[in-house]
């Protein structure tokens, strides 16, 4: 059941299957296997007898599992094969039913991906950020003064989400009272309805989401009337490729923004003090030396892997290191592997925050469509962290972290801590 914690036994059975179940039957994809922290076995196997896998059938029907890192990187820069159209199921392991499908960027080939996303990229532009980072510190000041102290919280609600969603509400130039609103419709939409889940049905998704839109078309309306300014959606209702977007368009550019932009980050924000607290050393290593700061993000970024794939669809049959991937098959890339993939990382499952070359990882893809919004990851958790080690010795887990159940997000849903009074 989601939401369960398991015993040490259970795991290391479910850990210790990688090892004797026949490749045949192997589904790295299930989401059951990321809850319970238990994927890695599955993966190390994977790499070493059998790089790119077939899996006949899952939950998300047949797929090709990539998942060295330079396999993935062939994957990536060939995009004039492996697309990611949303016509063909999009960009994750999961197919959406055809008739729900809203196109965005990031699930868009050529040429027309890059009209799109040109409109949105001066968000991201060094100069840009610059002038974010006042309001980043602040903010993040301000969230952390407001810590209880010597009482236990969660932290993935206290400060990652709070911080990720404010920096949403910033971008979007949103109703700051409602910006809650982001959260709930980034979960919504990456999240797998069930009894458990978020949602009981696509249905009741698809209300949500329905909502989303209705929510983001009178703010599109208001700035179309205005003079063009520098939020994500004055951009976008001024911008020549995306003005006239169709309602599906519209409603996919906000969601892959909401979603690119909250779930990545706030989960890198929750496991960078996960992976601190396993690894006092290195916590200590970077409170006697914050100037590591710089090399401490990427790699926490790599250890945390939030996406732990994007997926492409074939649009020609091709043999593909042995392999005969066939026209229409889905491939999945799985950056989760390949940033344990000792052939280009040294020492990849140790955390190590002032490795060499810290930005040697997958965790923001490759080629075109690599994440357009890495610079404002990389520098939201500078702050963070640098306005962290100014104020506590320590901030301490106290309990089991609770993991989503999701194959494509991989995060944390709650992180019990707790600060020395
Ligand atoms: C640690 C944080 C983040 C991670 C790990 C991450 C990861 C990714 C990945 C894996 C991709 C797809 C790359 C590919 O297919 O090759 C992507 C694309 C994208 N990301 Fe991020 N992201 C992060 C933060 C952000 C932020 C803060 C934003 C914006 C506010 C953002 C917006 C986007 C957008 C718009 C795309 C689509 C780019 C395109 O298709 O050209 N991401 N990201």
């Amino acid at each position: 059941m989601h939401g369960t914690i398991e015993s040490a036994a259970k795991l290391d059975a479910l850990r210790e299957r990688a090892s004797s179940l026949p490749l045949e039957q192997f589904d790295p994809g299930d989401p059951e296997l990321f809850r319970t922290d238990t994927f890695w076995p599955y993966f190390d196997r994977l790499r070493r007898e059998d790089p790119v896998h077939y899996c006949k059938d899952s939950m998300f029907g047949p797929y090709w599992s990539v998942t060295r890192y330079n396999d993935i990187m062939d994957i990536e820069t060939n995009h004039s094969v492996f697309s990611s159209a949303s016509s063909l199921g999009g960009i994750t392991i999961r197919d959406i039913d055809p008739d729900l499908r809203r196109e965005s960027f990031i699930s868009m080939d050529p040429p027309r991906h890059a009209a799109q996303r040109k409109t949105v990229a001066p968000m991201f532009t060094p100069t840009h950020l610059d002038n974010l980072a006042l309001n980043i510190r602040e903010r993040s000041a301000e969230c952390l003064d407001n810590l209880p102290r010597g009482e236990v919280f969660d932290w993935v609600d206290r400060v990652s989400i709070e911080l990720t969603t404010q920096m949403l509400a910033v971008l979007f130039d949103f109703p700051w009272e409602d910006r809650r609103k982001l959260t709930r419709w980034s979960d919504v939409a990456t999240t797998i309805p069930g009894p458990d889940g978020l949602v009981a049905t696509e249905d009741e998704r698809q209300a949500e989401l329905t909502e989303c839109a209705g929510y983001f078309a009178r703010l599109w309306k208001e700035r179309i009337e205005q003079p063009p300014k520098s939020d994500l959606l004055s951009m976008m209702a001024h911008g020549a490729a995306t003005r006239d977007m169709d309602a599906k368009n519209f409603l996919g550019n906000l969601v892959l923004l909401i979603v690119g932009g909250n779930d990545t980050t706030r989960n890198t924000m929750s496991g960078s003090l996960l992976a601190l607290s396993q690894h006092p050393e290195q916590y200590r290593k970077l409170r006697e030396n914050p100037a590591l700061l710089d090399s401490f993000v990427p790699e926490v970024i790599r250890w945390q892997t939030p996406l732990a794939h994007m997926r492409r669809t074939a649009l020609t049959d091709i043999e593909f290191r042995g392999k005969q991937i066939r026209k229409g098959d889905k491939v999945v890339m799985w950056y989760v592997s390949g940033n344990r993939d000792e052939e280009a990382i040294e020492k990849p499952y140790d955390f190590i925050i002032d490795r060499a070359r810290p930005r040697t990882h997958l965790s923001f893809g490759f080629g075109i469509h690599r994440c357009v919004g890495l610079r404002l990851a990389e520098l939201q958790l500078k702050i963070i962290w640098e306005e962290i080690l100014k104020r506590f010795d320590h901030i301490d887990v106290v309990g089991e972290p609770k993991r989503v159940y999701s194959s494509f997000v991989k995060g944390l849903e709650e992180l019990p801590v707790k600060i020395a009074a």
